[in-house]
């Protein structure tokens, strides 16, 4: 009970424990190796590593369509394994961009929302809030597979927010985003972050992570190379940017 206790507290106050967390799929690749994470609440976090080191792996496990061990993720203290509870903590917008494609945007966004258990006019109400934000008020009956891909990109960031997740886990959120709605994504990231919304984001714009996140973590290999505020990281590693820091890390 002592030697608990603590441990217990923790888990609740953060947003997400990943506490020794091993992965390896039924072809014997290991995608995570006791890896060790852990996000405050409120925090705008960022997870950077090269292709295959393991991010959409351990995002997989928070948002549970990776299976993984019981007992080693936890979302604001709800085992995210376990406890089915969990899901409606979570928001995710997938790396891979998969949409029904006869459905129209707002469709996509009303039936993940009734999915989520909202009435059918709070879900009507909250996806035409969330085309207007997302700027695709104007292609909201327009089918999934006739958007551009950056639209599409934006419509699985407005589902994701859609039952108001208070984690919301974006893979690789920005790739293939115009550079002007990525400014807009940025915008209503940060709004969201100032509203109390946790955020965890995985991109390969370094700069990217060192503009949006107050504090990132370098992972390799499926285990957590280095983490902390990224000023702290650059006067650790070396270097100007954190890029710099990030190659240094992942050299070694
Ligand atoms: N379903 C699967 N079956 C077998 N191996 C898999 C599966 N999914 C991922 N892997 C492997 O697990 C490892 C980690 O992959 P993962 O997709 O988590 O990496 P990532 O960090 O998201 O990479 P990227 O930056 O390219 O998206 C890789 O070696 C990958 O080939
Ligand atoms: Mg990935």
């Amino acid at each position: 009970m002592i030697d608990t206790a603590p441990r217990d507290l923790d888990r609740e106050s953060a947003a997400l424990v990943v506490d020794g967390l091993s992965k390896t799929y039924a072809d014997g690749t290991q995608a995570l190796d006791a890896l060790e994470l852990r996000i405050p609440a409120g925090c705008f976090f960022g997870l950077l590593g090269p292709n295959g080191a393991g991010k959409t792996t351990l995002i997989g496990a928070v948002a549970g369509l990776v299976r993984a061990a019981p007992r080693r993720v936890f979302v604001f203290g709800r085992d995210a394994v376990t406890d089915p509870r969990s899901r409606l903590l979570v928001g995710l917008a997938p790396q891979e961009v998969r949409l029904d494609r006869f459905l129209n945007a707002r469709d996509v966004l009303v039936y993940h929302g009734r999915y989520f258990g909202m009435g059918r006019l709070e879900a009507r109400r909250r996806a035409d809030e969330l085309l207007d934000v997302f700027d695709l008020a104007a292609k909201q009956n327009t089918r999934s597979n006739r958007l551009s891909g950056g639209m599409r990109r934006r419509l699985l960031i407005a589902r994701a927010l859609m039952h108001e997740p208070r984690l919301v886990v974006l893979d690789e959120p920005t790739a293939g985003v115009d550079t002007e709605q990525r400014h807009e994504l940025w915008r209503y990231l940060r709004r969201l972050h100032t509203e109390g919304l946790t955020v965890l984001l995985t991109t390969h714009y370094i700069e990217e992570a060192e503009t949006l996140c107050e504090r990132v973590a370098f992972i390799s290999r499926g285990r957590i190379a280095a983490e902390g505020v990224p000023a702290e990281l650059v006067s650790r590693f070396g270097g100007e940017r954190l890029e710099d820091a990030y190659l240094e890390v992942l050299r070694t």
